[in-house]
C-alpha cells in the first residue's frame, strides 16, 4: 500500500492591512491547503494590532520585509488599485507566488508588464476576482458548457452602490485608481469576458463627479460572434445588482447581489412568455385594436394588466439552484491558488492571465471614452 504524501499547506503573507484584508484574514481557514503566516504593513503598529486581531504569527513593518519572509510562499496584494503593479513586482521579484486584488492594475500596459514578469520568473499569479471561484459561478459555467441555455446572446450586469462620498473614499479617488467602472464596473465586464471572450468593440460612457471619478458608467461590449454585453456600474446609487444571461433556448438570472451569489435561476424558452395561444392572442387583438382606433389609455390600462398577468404567470417558474458557501468566499480563490502551485501551474484556468490583460483593456476603452485617465497615464 503506497501512503498517499500530504502536500504542505501554501504559506500566506497578505500585503497591507485595510478592508478586504481583514476579510481574507478571516476566510483563510475555510481553505483547503491554506496557512496565515505573516502580516505586512507600512509601519509596525499596524502590523502588529492586525496580527494580534488575526492571530498571524509574523507582522512586518514594511512590505519589502514581509516579501523577504522565507517562511512565506504566495503574497496577496490587498492595497488600493494605484500600488498593485508596485507591489505585484515586489513580491515576484522576491521570488514569491502572488494573488492581487481587482481592479488587477490601472491599465492595460501595467497588466501586460506584471504577466511578462510572472512568466519570466516561473511564479504564479492570479486576478482575485473572488467571484469566479464560487459554486453558483462553477455551475453557471457548466450549465453554459452543457448548452443549458443554447448560444449565449446577451449578458447584462450591474453592480450599483450607494458609497458615501468622504475625504478618505478611495473609491472616489482619481489618484487611487478609484470611480464606479473600475471598481465596481470590473465584475461586470470580468462576467462578459469569462463567458464571451474578448469583444471586437466596446462603446461606454460615464459621468464624472466632482473628484475626477466617475460616479456612474456603462458599456456596451460586442462580439464576433453577434452576441453583445450590457453593463453597468455605480458608486453614487444602489442598481439591481442582478446579471442575467440571455441564450437561444433560455435565460439564467443571477439575483443581487449577482457578484456573490447562492443561487441561479435557470428559465428555459419554453416558460417566457410568447404571443401565441387563448391569452396572447387576446393581448395581440387588444394591442391591434388600441393602435387602430383611439382609447389608447383606456384600451392600454387593461392590456397593460392582463399582460402582466400572464407573463408572471407563465414566467415565475424557473429552475432554482441554491449553491450556498461558507465565509464571505475569499477562501476559495485562495484554495484555488493552493491547488495550482501544487501542480506547478503558473496560472489558473479559471482565472488566465490573458483573461486579466483583456479585462483591464476592456476597462481602459470605457475610461477613454468618458475621458477618465489616472496620474502618470
Ligand atoms: N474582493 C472584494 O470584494 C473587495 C472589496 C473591497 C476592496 N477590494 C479591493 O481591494 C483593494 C483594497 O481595498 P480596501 O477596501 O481593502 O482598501 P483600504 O481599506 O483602504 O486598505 C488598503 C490598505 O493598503 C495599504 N496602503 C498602502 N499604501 C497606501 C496608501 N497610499 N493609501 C492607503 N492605503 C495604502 C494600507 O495598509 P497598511 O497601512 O497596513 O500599509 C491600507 O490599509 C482594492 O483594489 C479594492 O478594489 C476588493
Amino acid at each position: 500500500v503506497i501512503a498517499s504524501i500530504p502536500i504542505a499547506p501554501l504559506r500566506w503573507g497578505i500585503l497591507g492591512t485595510g478592508t478586504i484584508a481583514g476579510v481574507f484574514a478571516r476566510d483563510l481557514p475555510l481553505s483547503e491547503g491554506a496557512k496565515l503566516v505573516a502580516i505586512g504593513s507600512r509601519n509596525s503598529s499596524t502590523a502588529n494590532a492586525f496580527a494580534a486581531t488575526h492571530k498571524v504569527p509574523q507582522a512586518h513593518g514594511a512590505y519589502a520585509d514581509l516579501v523577504n519572509d522565507d517562511q512565506v510562499d504566495a503574497i496577496y496584494v490587498a492595497t488600493p488599485a494605484h500600488l498593485h503593479a508596485e507591489h505585484v513586482a515586489l513580491a515576484l521579484n522576491a521570488d514569491k507566488h502572488v494573488l492581487c486584488e481587482k481592479p488587477f492594475t490601472l491599465n492595460g500596459a501595467q497588466a501586460r508588464e506584471l504577466v511578462s514578469v510572472a512568466r519570466s520568473k516561473n511564479l504564479f499569479l492570479m486576478e482575485a476576482m473572488w467571484t469566479r471561484f464560487l459554486p453558483a459561478m462553477h455551475q453557471l459555467r457548466t450549465l453554459l458548457a452543457e448548452g443549458a441555455i443554447g448560444e449565449v446572446l446577451q449578458v447584462h450586469a450591474d453592480l450599483g452602490l450607494a458609497v458615501a462620498l468622504g475625504p478618505k473614499a478611495r473609491i472616489y479617488s482619481r489618484e487611487f485608481g478609484g470611480g464606479s467602472w473600475m471598481d465596481l464596473g470590473t465584475y461586470g465586464v470580468s462576467l462578459a469576458h469569462m463567458i464571451l471572450g474578448k469583444p471586437e468593440s466596446v462603446q461606454g460612457a460615464g459621468h464624472l463627479v466632482e473628484t475626477g471619478v466617475d460616479g456612474h458608467a456603462a458599456a456596451l461590449l460586442k462580439y464576433a460572434s453577434g452576441a453583445v454585453a450590457l453593463l453597468s456600474s455605480s458608486i453614487q446609487s444602489a442598481g439591481s445588482q442582478e446579471a442575467a444571461i440571455v441564450g437561444t433556448k433560455g435565460r439564467i438570472h443571477l439575483p443581487a447581489p449577482w457578484w456573490c451569489p447562492v443561487e441561479l435561476h435557470v428559465y428555459p424558452l419554453d416558460d417566457r412568455p410568447s404571443l401565441s395561444g387563448r391569452i396572447g392572442r387576446r393581448v395581440a387583438g387588444s394591442v391591434s385594436s388600441a393602435l387602430a382606433g383611439g382609447g389608447m389609455a383606456r384600451t392600454t390600462a387593461g392590456w397593460g394588466g392582463s399582460m402582466s398577468r400572464w407573463m408572471a404567470r407563465r414566467a415565475a417558474r424557473p429552475q432554482r439552484l441554491h449553491r450556498p458557501f461558507s465565509g464571505i468566499g475569499l477562501h476559495l480563490e485562495a484554495s484555488e491558488v493552493a491547488r495550482c502551485v501544487a501542480a506547478r501551474d503558473l496560472e489558473s484556468p479559471l482565472m488566465p492571465l490573458n483573461e486579466s490583460i483583456a479585462i483591464m483593456d476592456t476597462l481602459d476603452q470605457v475610461r477613454a471614452q468618458m475621458g477618465l485617465k489616472f496620474p502618470g497615464e
